[in-house]
């Protein structure tokens, strides 16, 4: 019985190590972002060619608004066909990386 409980012990602590929580890390976007620049402007700035888009500005928003809005891309909740094609091509890691690194900005 002792024994028993000691495996179950063992499994919890590996178990739960091992679902590691994704964090967002600024530094990790710095060479993501290229793929943004191009629509959404230098960082915190609010468009490259604001006579052809109008595309929001993400420096300063809160990181999980940023998340959220690319999920619901990733989903198809928010739709809009640029938006959609880029959240598809990223993985859990690079939106919590990206929502870091703008709501960092200023
Ligand atoms: C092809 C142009 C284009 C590219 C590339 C692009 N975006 Fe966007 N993005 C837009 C446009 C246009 C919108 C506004 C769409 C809408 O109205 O839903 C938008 C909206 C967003 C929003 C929602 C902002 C808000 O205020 O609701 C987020 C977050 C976002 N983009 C993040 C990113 C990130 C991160 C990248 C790079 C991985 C990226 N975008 C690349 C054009 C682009």
């Amino acid at each position: 019985m002792k024994k028993h409980l000691v495996f179950l012990a063992l499994v919890g602590v590996v178990g739960s190590a091992s679902a590691a929580d994704i964090v967002g890390n600024a530094k990790a976007a710095e060479n993501k972002v290229s793929m943004c620049i191009g629509c959404h402007g230098i960082p915190g700035y609010k468009a490259s060619y604001p006579e052809v888009y109008q595309v929001p500005m993400l420096g300063g928003q809160s990181a999980a608004y940023i998340e959220s809005a690319l999920r619901a891309y990733q989903k198809g909740e928010r739709k809009h066909p640029s938006m959609m094609g880029v959240a598809a091509s990223l993985s859990d890691q690079d939106i919590a990386d990206l929502a870091a690194y703008y709501s960092q900005q200023k």
